[in-house]
């Protein structure tokens, strides 16, 4: 599989490489991982664990005992090489920056056991034919979620529609292409040659957008529809990062289903009502969505 920026020709996801990047949603470094995870471990295991994570940096009270054994066998199984800091912290989710076997930049999005909804994932999960199955507890239906969004994320990634790069899930874990600001010359961000690393490219509500974001996002999701088979489900300004560079890259796919899911046009439907509204309110002129409804499931 390719980096996910190469193999999409199709619509124009790519509008802008320049403008202002808007806010920047930093890491917040702070407190040191392993103080968190010392009295945790036990004593025989302490030595042979405690080397992929960095000192003094975050990666968070709240991750339990079996998600801190799930990245450290990540990390002895070469996956990999340590945890910097946490990225992004949300009720359900937390994602961190974490680095791969040879240090590159990876994104590690952690799904937590205890505070998980699933009275709300399950309308998502049930009448999707790839999860016919679906049994078990809590735990389980975590992790069966986290192997769905990287499955949604494989999916998309073969069909050339641009996504962060799938790279492993093990339980609630799921590392993923690092999707960053990107290094512009003269930017102000990544200048210094690393200041952006570590730090998540600004989603599409952070920038100024026009019309042809706006045909971009479209395209994205008919292509979901149309190539990769899927509906988002939770598609919004908040889920698209736009990146210097390489345009429009949609994320957060826990939510997407099988267009034979049987709510799956009630579900697109509202996809291109929400990101037409957010397109409207931002005074782009945009299309009826009932009409972009039609077009996009007609000729597919
Ligand atoms: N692949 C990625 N690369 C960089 N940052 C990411 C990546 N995936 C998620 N993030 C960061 O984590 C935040 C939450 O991720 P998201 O998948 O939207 O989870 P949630 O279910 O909490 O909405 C994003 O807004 C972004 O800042
Ligand atoms: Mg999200």
């Amino acid at each position: 599989m390719d980096s996910g920026t190469g193999s999409h020709t199709g619509d124009d996801y790519n509008g802008h490489g320049d403008g202002d990047g808007g806010m920047q949603d930093g890491p917040a470094p702070g407190e040191a991982f392993e103080e968190m995870l010392e009295p945790k471990l036990h004593h025989r295991r302490r030595r042979e664990l405690a080397d992929g994570f960095k000192k003094n940096k975050v990666v968070n009270e709240v991750l339990d005992k079996r998600t801190v054994m799930t990245l450290y066998k990540m990390i002895t199984d070469g996956i990999l090489s340590g945890v910097n800091g946490s990225v992004s912290a949300g009720k359900e989710s937390l994602v961190f920056w974490g680095l791969g076997p040879t240090g590159a930049d990876v994104a590690l999005k952690i799904y937590l056991v205890s505070t998980s909804n699933f009275k709300r994932r399950q309308a998502y999960m049930e009448g999707d034919p790839r999860f016919a199955s679906v049994r078990g507890g809590t735990r389980n239906m975590v992790y069966l979620w986290a192997r769905k969004e990287f499955r949604n994320l494989t999916q998309c990634a073969e069909a050339g529609i641009p996504v962060p790069r799938p790279i492993h899930v093990a339980n609630n874990v799921l590392a993923m292409e690092f999707i960053d600001a990107g290094h512009a010359p003269g930017s102000g961000i990544g200048d210094d040659g690393g200041g952006a690393r570590g730090r998540p490219a600004a989603q599409l509500l952070h920038w100024p957008v026009d019309y042809s974001d706006y045909r971009g996002a479209l395209s994205m999701l008919r292509d979901m529809y149309a190539k990769a088979n899927l509906v988002h489900g939770d598609y919004s300004e908040y889920n698209i990062f736009k990146v210097r560079g390489r345009g429009l890259v949609v994320f957060d796919l826990g939510s997407a289903v099988d267009r034979r899911h049987p709510n799956a046009r009630m579900f697109l439907q509202r996809d291109i009502n929400n990101i037409t509204r957010f397109f409207e309110k931002k005074g782009v002129s945009v299309d009826d969505p009932g009409r972009i409804m039609e077009e996009m499931t007609s000729s597919s």
